[in-house]
């Protein structure tokens, strides 16, 4: 048998044509494009692109915006399914469970045809926010709210959440969000997906996996720690007694470090700068300030230590953002899933294009 390396690293386990990253420059493509120019755009058109390979045009994307608007509302039954949960720290084990529950209203769950499957993806894009806002209403005893057919994918959420229309730039800052958090080549939660999908069971089984997958506190978990670890810091002056205490007790600091990337993440970058415009519109940078220094503290301590720097993840100035746009800590991880369900859909339907199982071996020792 092979040797192998511990966590897969490096290995390469398959072809797409979904995602491309380039971890020593920091690029990150989705189908072929930059996402510095795809963060500009709808989450609706990323979303088009990621699940057809095609960047829509003003005709097929105002189809898919009216079929996903069409879809948003959910089925009262889940609603009222909803009302049961017993809400602890984590929304994502209230979301999986939805999940769950949708696939048994949709008759054609179990159907594997491209009309089905193109019908579910609708659907499981759609219904994702209006399941996660309805989650977080239900775990205080509130009602949902409707969806608003004229607010974009990531500003109904925000309305769905709280009853405010959000300002344009946290709109923006939602829809960018769910852009930068929507696809991400072979990590951890779409691995699980693509190989559920090996198996041929359907798209919302798939889904299901990556959202398990997606929890761990080193995947997407770790957007939570980081909203977690800042109420924990408090305050600028605590950051530098905060970081050098967690590295001498060898402790993982949430939201920095990466796989892949050996720069600075590109999606960090720009929630960096929609997180500094944020803390400027709010009129109190505290948030964006003492995230700024923790990144400052803990560049030149791994300088120093390691020799080489450590850098911000995607986790790390998302959080701030949700700092900024009032998102509780335990929503973190279900809305990192509200964006990423578009790229689990593109890797699950090009699984099932060319299909051959996943099966690899152990080494027994
Ligand atoms: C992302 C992550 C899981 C990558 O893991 P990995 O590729 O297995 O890298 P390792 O954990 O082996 O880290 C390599 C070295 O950097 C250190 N390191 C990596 N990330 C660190 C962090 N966030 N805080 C402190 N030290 C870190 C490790 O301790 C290790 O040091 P060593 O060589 O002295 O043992 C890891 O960086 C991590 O746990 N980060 C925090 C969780 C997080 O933000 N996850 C979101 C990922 S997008």
């Amino acid at each position: 048998m092979k040797e192998m390396k511990k966590g897969l690293e490096g290995v390469v386990a398959l072809d797409t044509k979904i995602s491309y990253i380039d971890g020593i420059q920091g690029i990150l493509k989705y189908r072929g494009i930059n996402i510095e120019d795809l963060a500009d755009l709808s989450y609706d058109a990323v979303s088009y692109l990621l699940i057809t390979g095609k960047m829509p045009d003003e005709a097929e994307l105002s189809e898919y915006s009216r079929m996903l608007v069409a879809n948003r509302g959910i089925n009262g039954k889940l609603i009222e399914v909803l009302k049961h949960f017993e809400f602890g720290v984590e929304a994502l084990d209230g979301l999986r469970t939805a999940i769950s529950c949708t696939a048994h209203f949709d008759e054609e769950n179990n159907q594997h045809t491209p009309e089905a499957n193109k019908n579910k993806a609708i659907k499981l894009v759609a219904e994702f926010p209006t399941i996660v806002a309805a989650l977080h209403r239900a775990s205080y005893g509130d009602e949902p709210i409707k969806p608003m057919d004229n607010l974009s994918h990531g500003a109904n959420f925000l309305y769905m959440l709280s009853g405010k229309i959000p300002t344009d730039l946290e709109a923006e800052a939602m829809e960018k969000d769910l852009i930068l958090s929507a696809e991400h080549e072979l990590n951890p939660s779409t691995f699980s997906l693509r190989i559920a999908s090996s198996t041929l069971s359907d798209m919302y089984s798939a889904v299901i996996c990556g959202l398990c997958t997606l929890k761990g506190p080193l995947h997407g978990g770790a957007r939570k720690g980081v909203m977690d670890m800042l109420d924990e810091i408090g305050s600028i002056e605590n950051a530098r007694d905060y970081a050098l205490g967690k590295l001498e007790r060898k402790e993982k600091i949430m939201g920095f470090g990466h796989r892949v990337y050996k720069t600075l993440d590109p999606r960090a970058r720009i929630y960096k700068d929609v997180a500094r415009r944020l803390a400027e519109e709010n009129g109190d940078t505290s948030w964006f300030d003492m995230a700024e220094e923790l990144e400052h503290i803990l560049y030149h301590e791994f300088v120093e230590i390691k020799g080489k720097p450590i850098y911000p993840n995607v986790d790390f100035y998302s959080a701030v953002v949700y700092k900024y746009l009032d998102i509780p800590a335990e929503l973190a991880t279900s809305i990192f899933a509200m964006g990423r369900v578009s790229g689990w859909i593109a890797h699950c339907m090009e699984q099932y294009s060319d299909n051959r199982v996943i099966r690899p071996r152990a080494h027994t020792v």
